[in-house]
């Protein structure tokens, strides 16, 4: 048990000054006139006891309160309970005040640095998790297809080509997962930072749709660009945003239909508008409301088997939707089932930046 410092300041203070107090009143006495022995002794003892009472009590009464609160909040940190504290300014007031609000400030500050770290703890358990079971299934069919193979299915002509194009199929979405994952967690440890520049948007979309053109053929989905300026410039990270509307792109020829159509432009705005707001809306199978808000979560998909029949991986918005908070800019998603979707993201103009 530790002694209570203001106690011992307090019984120092009220011995001292109620000794002074006493000797002083008793030469009062004396001077005045005429006692007995006994009765200074007596008065000494008095105006001692009286004042020592006296000081001691208002000091410690003074101190006390203000003490125990400073070691409440510390002995509460140790034990890792956090209160609510209100009115943490920088107030008036003396060093006991001062290391009061420290202290609660102390505690204030350990309560959220716990909370950021189990945050972080629980996402790390959860990315692990996921990526155990995202490699689970395309290994054991490998597995599965090479087996059956030396079982006996390699001299079966009818099969044989099948089972391995299965399989390669299977290396083919390991190879995609394992380029996503790295992606991901590259840009969300915050290594791979955005190199901004002056990039002319319609060079870059241009250059991705022609990319993604045969994928679409293949499809039986149209792609098309509804002309804007060739001259617009964006402040953008260009392997980024090539990144992004590829995603996007693919995402719209892969979740459509056939015969359908997948429109990349730009909405209109103001003129004077300091961004650019770039749309990719397809004629696809749309999302249900409660879906549109997951989407951009890791892994998830709304049919799982149609996003792995297309070689899908279950990353790709939440790839864009870093990418593009990276850039300081929004995602926005409107859909409806049977209808379609419109994913829509904004990019600031060269003519408003200081690059
Ligand atoms: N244009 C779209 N139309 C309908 N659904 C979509 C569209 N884009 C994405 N989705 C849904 O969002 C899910 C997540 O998309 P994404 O992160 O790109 O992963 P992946 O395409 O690899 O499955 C998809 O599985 C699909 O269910
Ligand atoms: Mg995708």
């Amino acid at each position: 048990m530790t002694k209570n410092f203001f106690s011992t300041i307090a019984l120092r203070t009220a011995g001292f000054s109620s000794i002074a107090m006493a000797i002083v009143s008793v030469g009062l006495l004396v001077y005045l006139k005429d006692f007995t022995r006994a009765e200074l002794i007596l008065s000494f003892s008095i105006i001692f006891f009286s004042g020592f009472v006296t000081v001691y009590s208002v000091s410690a009464w003074l101190h006390n309160k203000r003490i125990n609160e400073i070691n409440r909040v510390l002995k509460n940190i140790s034990k890792k309970k956090f209160e609510e504290y209100e009115n943490l300014e920088e107030k008036e007031g003396d060093e006991l005040d001062y290391l009061s609000l420290q202290a609660k400030k102390a505690s204030k500050m350990v309560e959220k640095e716990l909370l950021r770290l189990n945050k972080i703890e629980n996402y790390r358990k959860e990315f692990i998790g996921d990526i155990s079971h995202e490699l689970k299934t395309p290994i054991f069919a490998i597995q599965g297809f090479i087996e059956t193979l030396l079982n006996g299915a390699i001299h079966d002509k009818e099969v044989n080509e099948v089972f391995l194009k299965k399989a390669m199929r299977n290396v083919n979405r390991l190879i995609y997962l394992t380029k996503d994952l790295m992606e991901i967690s590259k840009l969300e440890t915050g290594e791979m930072k955005s190199n901004f520049q002056e990039v002319y948007l319609h060079d870059v979309v241009l250059d991705v749709v022609e990319s993604l053109q045969y994928k679409a053929q293949k499809e039986d989905v149209e792609i098309l660009v509804n002309e804007f300026d060739k001259n617009l410039q964006v402040k953008a990270d260009r392997n980024q945003i090539k990144q992004v509307l590829i995603n996007l792109i693919e995402n719209g020829i892969k979740y459509n239909q056939e015969g359908g159509r997948v429109e990349v432009g730009l909405l209109p705005t103001k003129k004077d508008s300091e961004r650019v707001r770039v749309y990719i809306k397809d004629t696809g199978i749309g999302m249900e409301v409660k879906d549109i808000s997951r989407v951009t979560e890791r892994f998830f998909r709304v049919d799982k088997s149609r996003s792995r029949d297309k070689g899908g991986t279950g990353l790709g918005l939440a790839i864009v939707k870093h990418i593009i908070e990276a850039h300081g800019e929004a995602l926005h998603i409107e859909s409806e089932p049977d209808v379609g979707s419109t994913f829509s993201f904004t990019l600031t103009k060269v003519s408003h930046v200081s690059l």
